[in-house]
Formats: structure tokens, C-alpha cells, sequence
């Protein structure tokens, strides 16, 4: 779908879509071409339910006079409350109404608002952006869907005030909205065509943007020493990768420790069948997405790389498949990890964090980061906790962990922090090495997990991000549609701008 802005002003053809605030209020643009149509819009506001209200809508198709295909009047609710969300859910409600109209075009008119914080530029560029998350669709492997069943929407045109304004702020979220449908394409990709060499192969492509990018292959994780990774990848014939992606966008080149860069890091199990201590049949599909972190910090840097952010970023991930076979590590095989901890593998299905483990260890020690955040689609239980609608937050360092929250908030990618503490650590007591991989008992699974990869990152602030519950949607959201969703990408892409871009 092509999006364009251009002066105020009404089409003649395709679809035009205006707005009414709370109270059936008409927009300036809803005012005149009510006049145009000889109050049609007056009167299909006033017939029904429709109050002008945030995600109410009444459409009128083919109206006389006129040869508009439909008008859609969208409630655009109280002025002060339309912020970028509010207008971003709006772009999304609009793109889902029209998309599979059969129409080709579709005019969205955007008046300043008194009384909203946003002047007419940003208020077109985000629902813009809304639009464009909206219209993400994963379809490549649907060969004989019928042409009424795909989105007939070619050009999106948002009409208002400001156009230079709105070209360029939507510039940079359109980087954004890229960085997010990259993520949700390999989120959404199964595990025959996506596993490690493959999704280097991906990672590769940010090359393109100035992003530096180096994958390291077996042999090299093994001089390494990454035996924790490289236990779990012993049981698939695909080889495993750690991909290393470098964004220096900062006036300096960076440094090491309060100077050196902000540092992403991603869990990359391409396909994780449980291993050895195997997982049930029912579901067993949705691990394809198991290596969402990963996705999210691809995705991420080609954000940050496409609106040429002034940071310097560094994105690691730890790509392997988790599978059972001949060469499988068993329960109770121990493994030394990078740091020279060693580890007791108890169960084969906690191999989020072994991965992690030596991808954490491994960037620490190479780039002194300012800071690091790993994110993981690394716990059930953390789904048991917080469902599908916030990710679990666990941090060494309250400062970043306000960051992240604060930034989620503004993107509406919302986290809750959990706690971390001594008590927690303890339960990773192994008698054979230095810790074991999972607790054995049954509560804070995710608190122990967390715990696990707390070892890996020395005095570095440090967050994590457990992403099992919200990488993967069932249902429809405005901007979301249901498959992988990117969350993460909005979110970090947000927390850089806002506390470590230029600084
Ligand atoms: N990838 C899973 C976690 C997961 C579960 C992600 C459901 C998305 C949806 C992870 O590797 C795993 O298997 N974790 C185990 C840990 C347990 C063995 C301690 C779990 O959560 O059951
Ligand atoms: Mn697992
Ligand atoms: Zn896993």
C-alpha cells in the first residue's frame, strides 16, 4: 500500500473518510462535504448510535451526487484525549474498515482539532502509521487465495494542513513500521525455511542500511567456549549461529562502559521442540516463534539504522534449534559456559537461558556496554502471570527499568516489572555444578529464569525482557493484527529516542 499526503481539500472518487468528535461534532471537513452531499452525514450521524465517539463509525456507501464510493465517518471522541495512540488506533480502525472494500483508494481527512496536543502534521503522520502497522499481512505461502479475499487498498492519501510536517515525521515511523513487519515476517516464518544460517542470512540484509554485520559459526562459538549455546544446538543437524550487528550512529565512536554502546540481545531457538525433556504434541507448532527475541532485535536495528538514529547499538543474537536426535545433550549433562561457570542441565526445555547465557557473557565482555537488554520468549510461567497483554520486566537497575517503562507506555507496549532477589537465586543450587539450568520446583519460574541469566551479566545494567506471552497474537488489535506481533521493536526503538539518542 503506497501512503501519501496531500493539501486539505476532498476527493471526488474512491473512499473518503472524515471525522466527528463526542457530541457529533463535525470536523471542518465533515462540515463541507455534508454540504457537498446536502447533509447526508448530518443526517446518518443523527439516525443511529453514533455519538462521535473513539472507535464508533457509520459508513454511507454510493452517496447520491456524488461519485465518492463510500463515505466513512469515524468518531474521533474528545479532542483532548486524541493523542498518537488514540490516533494511531484510529489509522488502524480506518485501514480494516476499507481494506477489503474493494475499493482502490482511500482519503483520509485530517483536521487540526482544537484542543488536541497534536497539530495537523503529526495528527496525519500518525494515523499513517496505524494504517501501515495495520496493513501488515503475512501471505506469502497462501498461492490460491481468491483476489476478493485480499486487501483491495492500494494508496492510503491523508488530506490536511502540514504536509511537509507530516512527510516527515512519518519518514522516520515508516523506518519504524519497516523494522516492525521485518519482525513480524520472522516471527511468522516456519522453522523448515527459518533456522539458524537462514536467519543470519536475514540478519545479513541490514548490511544495506550501514549496519555492520558479522555471524559467527560453529567452529568460532566453539573456540569461543560457548558450551552452554553449543549444548543446546548438539542435538540438530542445522548448525548454530550468534550474529553480531553494529549501528554507530553517534557523533562519537563509542566506547567502553558509561561511553560504549546500548547493547540488544535475543534469544534465537529457531525451533524449540523441548529437546531431550521433549513437549507435548498440542501447540507444539507455536516454537517456531521461539526465536521472537531475536526477531525484535533484527528488527530493532533496522529501525534504528533506517531513521539513522544517533546512537551507537549493538545487537547480539544466539541463533540454534533445540532437537531431540543421537547427539542430544541429555539431563544431567553438564556444560561449561563462556564466563567458565558451569552448568547442570536438567531439563532440556530451559534452553532459552543457556543460550543466552553465553550471548549475554559475550557481548558484555566485548563492547562494555552502557547497558543491556536481552529480550526472550523465555518462560510459560511468565504467561500464567501476565497473559498475552504485558511482558515481564526484571532488571539490576531501576533507572533503565523506568526507561523501558516509561517507553512502553508511550507505544502502548506495556511491561510490568517483577522482582529479582537472593532468595530467588538460591533455588539454582546444584549439588554437581555451579548452578543447575532449572529450579525443580513449581512457583517463580520466570523469577528463576531471570535469576539464571542475572550470572551472565557482571555489575552491567541490565534488563530483561520475558516476551513469551505477547510475540504471538490471536485476536485482532487496531494496529496489531493477529500473528507475530513485533512487540519490542516500538518499544526499544521509543526508549532510545526518548533517554539515549545524542546523549
Ligand atoms: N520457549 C519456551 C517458553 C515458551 C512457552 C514460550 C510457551 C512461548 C510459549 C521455553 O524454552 C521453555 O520451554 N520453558 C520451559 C521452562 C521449564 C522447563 C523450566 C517452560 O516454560 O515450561
Ligand atoms: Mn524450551
Ligand atoms: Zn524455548
Amino acid at each position: 500500500m503506497k501512503i501519501a499526503f496531500a493539501n486539505p481539500g476532498l476527493p471526488t472518487t474512491g473512499i473518503v473518510c472524515v471525522g466527528v468528535l463526542a457530541g457529533r461534532k463535525l470536523t471542518e471537513s465533515a462540515k463541507s462535504l455534508d454540504k457537498q452531499l446536502k447533509g447526508a452525514i448530518a443526517r446518518a450521524v443523527k439516525v443511529g448510535r453514533f455519538e462521535g465517539n473513539c472507535g464508533q463509525s457509520v459508513s454511507i456507501p454510493a452517496p447520491g451526487g456524488s461519485k465518492l464510493d463510500v463515505v466513512l465517518v469515524v468518531g474521533l471522541g474528545d479532542a483532548k484525549s486524541l493523542d498518537a495512540l488514540a490516533l494511531q488506533d484510529l489509522g488502524g480502525r480506518i485501514y480494516s474498515a476499507v481494506s477489503m472494500s474493494g475499493s482502490a483508494t482511500v482519503s483520509i481527512c485530517v483536521d487540526a482539532v482544537r484542543g488536541c496536543k497534536l497539530g495537523a502534521g503529526d495528527m496525519a503522520a500518525e494515523v499513517a502509521f496505524g494504517a501501515r502497522l495495520c496493513s501488515y499481512r503475512f501471505d506469502k505461502y497462501r498461492t490460491k487465495e481468491d483476489a476478493k479475499a485480499k486487501p483491495s487498498i492500494r494508496t492510503l492519501t491523508c488530506r490536511g494542513a502540514e504536509t511537509a510536517k507530516a512527510r516527515r515525521v512519518f519518514a522516520s515511523h515508516d523506518m519504524v513500521a519497516d523494522g516492525v513487519a521485518f519482525t513480524r515476517d520472522l516471527v511468522s516464518e516456519p522453522a523448515n525455511i527459518l533456522y539458524p544460517e537462514t536467519l543470519a542470512r536475514e540478519a545479513r540484509k541490514l548490511s544495506k542500511l550501514g549496519v555492520k554485520v558479522e555471524v559467527l559459526n560453529g567452529a568460532q562459538l566453539k573456540k569461543l567456549g560457548m558450551g552452554a549455546l553449543l549444548g543446546v544446538a548438539q542435538g540438530s543437524i542445522r548448525e548454530p549461529r550468534v550474529v553480531v550487528m553494529q549501528w554507530n550512529g553517534a557523533a562519537r565512536k563509542p566506547g567502553k562502559g558509561k561511553d560504549g554502546p546500548v547493547a540488544f540481545i535475543g534469544k534465537g531457538v529457531t525451533f524449540d521442540t523441548g529437546g531431550i525433556s521433549i513437549k507435548p504434541a498440542g501447540g507444539m507448532e507455536d516454537m517456531k516463534w521461539d526465536m521472537g527475541g531475536s526477531g525484535v532485535v533484527i528488527g530493532l536495528m533496522k529501525a534504528l539504522a533506517g531513521r539513522k538514529a544517533k546512537v551507537n547499538a549493538v545487537g547480539v543474537v544466539g541463533l540454534v534449534e533445540n532437537m531431540p536426535g543421537g547427539n542430544a545433550q541429555r539431563p544431567g549433562d553438564i556444560v561449561t559456559s563462556m564466563s567458565g561457570q558451569t552448568i547442570e542441565v536438567l531439563n532440556t526445555d530451559a534452553e532459552g537461558r543457556l543460550v543466552l547465557a553465553d550471548v549475554l557473557h559475550y557481548c558484555n565482555e566485548r563492547f562494555k556496554p552502557r547497558l543491556m537488554v536481552d529480550l526472550a520468549t523465555l518462560t510459560g510461567a511468565i504467561i500464567i502471570c501476565l497473559g498475552d497483554e504485558k511482558a515481564g520486566l526484571f532488571s539490576n537497575n531501576d533507572e533503565l527499568a523506568k526507561a523501558i517503562s516509561s517507553a512502553g507506555d508511550s507505544v502502548a507496549e506495556i511491561v510490568r516489572r517483577m522482582p529479582l532477589g537472593e532468595e530467588y537465586d538460591k533455588m539454582l543450587k546444584s549439588e554437581a555444578a555451579d548452578m543447575k539450568n532449572i529450579s525443580g520446583g513449581r512457583g517463580a519460574g520466570s523469577i528463576t529464569a531471570a535469576q539464571f541469566l542475572q550470572r551472565f551479566v557482571g555489575d552491567t545494567p541490565w534488563a530483561h525482557l520475558d516476551i513469551a506471552g505477547v510475540t504471538w497474537s490471536k485476536k485482532d488489535a487496531p494496529t496489531v493484527p493477529k500473528g507475530g506481533t513485533g512487540f519490542g521493536v516500538r518499544l526499544l526503538d521509543r526508549m532510545v529516542a526518548d533517554f539515549y539518542e545524542g546523549k
